[in-house]
């Protein structure tokens, strides 16, 4: 076997180390139905092989090349998972057929198509979405937002309001709303994307996941769906994960995700603010007394962006939440009590 194979030599040296003579001096498929042990001869193999072919995203470190063929394997056989949920599903045989199908879903993946959007399932916090391309792919990182945001739930907003009207802008799949309405039944959830196939697939998410009672969901533009100043539509925390990468260093970023995942979900404008700038201003008209605004930000946004809303009278309270890294990743806000209007 070649040791740094190309995509066809690695294909090849799969097929080949799985065809062995038998008696009769004829061709037979070592991973034949019924045999465990051969599904981790194979999984060996395939790992062996694709390890300098599939890369695992820096942004997505859950998926080894192990996870990613497991993935893939589950997917052949009908049974679409995450990365993460394959890791804990048993290899089922595969027929030669779904041998084919797997080979050629490994070819996609090593040819740079995130493998959530070959296998259509995402795992986030340990919600197993649908994942399509129509959404962003949630993203380990965006955990750390969402840490805040149950954290302010639980000490600062249920004390004061038992039952908080949340809303989740730019939702993607849903997946902050899914989990948020999971975790905290008592919450009222209004879930809004710019984009109606976002929308829609959070939609799928939500009732999938048994979510719908608690989360309704709305097509526009950020805080366009709602009149300023009514109650009805005041909140008493606004989660958002806004597209921040600006419009140049977007041509630097991998294309796994420049060129598979929404612009709308990662284009902000050449200074990265697009979103990010008309989500602090306009967030203080549409919160309830004491209400909060938790976003997530980029790498390096962070100590500006706190800055900026230290000096807004209209903002009180400004808390910075950091990754492993000591990068400030979100930000949350209070809204002041006798906030004035529009900036
Ligand atoms: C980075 S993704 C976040 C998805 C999901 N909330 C998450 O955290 O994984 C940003 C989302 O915001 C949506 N979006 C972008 N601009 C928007 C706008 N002006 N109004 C509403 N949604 C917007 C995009 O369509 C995309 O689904």
């Amino acid at each position: 076997m070649v040791e740094n194979p190309t995509r066809d030599e690695a294909k090849r040296d799969v097929k080949n180390s799985l065809l062995l003579p038998t008696q009769e001096n004829d061709l037979q498929i070592v991973n034949c139905p019924g045999s465990s042990h051969d599904c981790e001869e194979l999984l060996k193999v395939l790992v062996q092989r694709y390890a300098s072919l599939i890369k695992v995203p820096p942004d997505k470190p859950e998926e080894s090349v192990e996870a990613a063929v497991r993935a893939l394997w589950s997917c052949a056989v009908g049974v679409p998972s995450s990365s993460v949920g394959a890791m804990s599903l048993p290899l089922s045989p595969l027929t030669e057929a779904q041998l084919d199908q797997l080979m050629a879903l490994l070819e996609r993946r090593a040819s740079g198509v995130p493998l959530c959007y070959i296998t259509g399932r995402q795992q986030f916090m340990g919600l197993e979405l649908r994942s399509t391309d129509a959404a962003f792919i949630p993203r380990k990182e965006t955990e750390v937002m969402v840490k805040a945001a149950c954290s302010l739930l639980v000490g600062e907003i249920l004390p004061r309001n038992s039952k908080p009207r949340v809303l989740d802008l730019g939702t993607g799949t849903g997946n902050l709303s899914c989990y948020v309405a999971r975790q905290f039944p008592e919450c009222t959830i209004i879930a809004t994307d710019i984009s109606p196939a976002a929308a829609q697939l959070a939609e799928e998410n939500i009732k999938r996941l048994g979510c719908e009672e608690k989360v309704k969901v709305l097509v526009g533009d950020l805080f366009a769906p709602f009149q300023a100043g009514d109650e009805q539509n005041s909140f008493d925390l606004i989660l958002c994960n806004p597209p921040y990468i600006s419009t140049t260093k977007l041509q630097q970023i991998d294309p796994e995700i420049s060129e598979h995942e929404p612009k709308l979900a990662i284009d902000a404008g050449p200074f990265g603010l697009a979103v990010l700038g008309r989500l602090m201003r306009d967030a203080p008209l549409y919160t309830r007394p004491g209400g909060w605004l938790a976003f997530e930000l980029g790498v390096g946004q962070g100590p500006g962006t706190m800055k900026r809303l230290s000096k807004d009278a209209r903002y009180q309270r400004v808390n910075g939440f950091m990754d492993d890294d000591k990068n400030v990743r979100a930000i949350a806000a209070q809204i002041s009590d006798n906030k004035p209007g529009v900036q």
